[in-house]
């Protein structure tokens, strides 16, 4: 049986994945539904003191598995989210055992206003995102909220401010922990057929979030895992139990998804649980939290690069399957995979640019040091 529990900001989370603030959990309803699909804790879409007027339409799906929008915070009131919603919201994370974090924004003179309300409902933590004020307010807003509340909180970043791990060692002292990253943009998309985009805000663009936006998102964990000792939860274009091990290895404690439950309802909180429950006891553990980290500690013992000389890349037979893919991306014409042929690499033009193991959908060729 695998441990996939987690005690993060002194709170037991039953497995690492949770909701990311959206349309996901745009009530106290839909934060219950998160918590019947299975998800190891709740959070709440980001409520400000007045309620957000969104374009329209404000979402539209990018490619197979990735969205671009133009949504804002919620569009109920304080009122409906402190009369009812979180009310709701709290009732599901009671009887489900969960602990409930709710999202807020965004002024410093909002978040001061907002916190002890929050704090009053019996709400675990709070996080407070940086999305819509300037760079030069972010300090202050943390601030502003650690004198409000004694609850732990949680500094929300976008992608677009760069910088992430610099950002997160100045909010250190003010927040209990961090999460990153928030939709990345801004971004457009065109409807060639209409000439126009699908998003109805005033410019047609739009923030971008869903798989296309990973590698940002696990870069951007892995750098301010890095810059601070605090708790890191991991977000963005995670659809898959291995994506939750490579944010995991790469120093989340916990990861957060908005995308993918938007596009495959709230039981995709626990399937995805599940798979990484199943990676890893596949790969021999038995604790989610034994994986934490690994790939940043690797990393710091990590021995001086070899040289091109030394490193080449040879096709295992017994694996090769000669589908031939690894021919066509070859840029140095050092790949030949004649049909019904195993593949063969020719050393003298390998360059070692690693494309081909990358393509290769049988994991048949291999990086060696000859
Ligand atoms: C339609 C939509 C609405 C969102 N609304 C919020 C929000 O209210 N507050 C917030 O902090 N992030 C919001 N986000 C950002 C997500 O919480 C998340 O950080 C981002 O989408 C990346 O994660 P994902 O790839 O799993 O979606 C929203 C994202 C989407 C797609």
């Amino acid at each position: 049986m695998i441990n996939l529990s987690t005690t993060v900001f002194g709170q037991l989370f039953k497995n690492p994945v949770l909701p990311a603030a959206g349309p996901n959990v745009g009530t106290g309803e839909k934060t219950r539904l998160a918590a019947q699909g299975g998800a190891g804790g709740l959070v709440t879409k980001t409520v400000s003191l007045h309620p957000a007027v969104v374009p329209k339409p404000n979402m539209a799906r990018f490619r197979k598995d990735s969205m671009i929008n133009a949504e804002l915070w919620s569009e109920l009131t304080l009122d409906d989210w402190l009369t009812n919603e979180y009310n709701i919201a709290l009732a599901a994370a009671k009887e489900f055992g969960l602990p409930l974090i709710a999202s807020i924004g965004y002024s410093p003179e909002e978040l001061a206003t907002l916190g002890p309300f929050l704090q009053e409902k019996g709400i675990n933590l709070i996080e407070f995102s940086i999305h819509h004020i300037g760079d030069e307010s972010i300090i202050e807003a943390a601030a502003a909220l650690r004198k409000a509340v004694s609850i732990p909180i949680i500094a929300k970043l976008s992608p677009n401010i760069g910088q992430l791990g610099r950002t997160a060692a100045l909010l250190d002292p003010y927040v209990d922990g961090f999460a990153c990253i928030n939709s990345f943009g801004p971004t457009l998309s065109i409807d060639i057929e209409k000439i126009e985009s699908p998003l109805g805000s005033d410019d047609g663009m739009g923030w971008l979030s869903g798989p296309a936006i990973k590698p940002i998102a696990l870069q951007a964990v892995y750098e301010v895992s890095q810059a601070t000792h605090k708790p890191v939860i991991g977000i963005g274009g995670i659809a898959t139990g291995k994506d939750v091990i490579e944010f995991m290895m790469a120093g989340a404690s916990l990861v957060g998804l908005c995308t993918a439950a938007i596009l495959q309802g709230p039981y995709v909180y626990g399937t995805i649980a599940e798979q990484a429950a199943q990676w890893l006891e596949e790969h021999g553990y038995s604790d989610i939290n034994e994986i934490k980290g690994l790939f940043t500690q690797k990393m710091k013992n990590k021995p001086a690069p070899s040289t091109s000389d030394t490193l080449c890349m040879v096709v295992n037979v017994d694996k090769c399957k000669a589908c031939g893919r690894c021919e066509i991306v070859c840029q140095y014409d050092a790949l030949t995979a004649k049909p019904k042929e195993k593949a063969f690499i020719d050393p003298v033009h390998c360059a070692v640019c690693g494309l081909c193991r990358t393509v290769c959908p049988f994991d048949a060729i291999e990086l060696v040091v000859g």
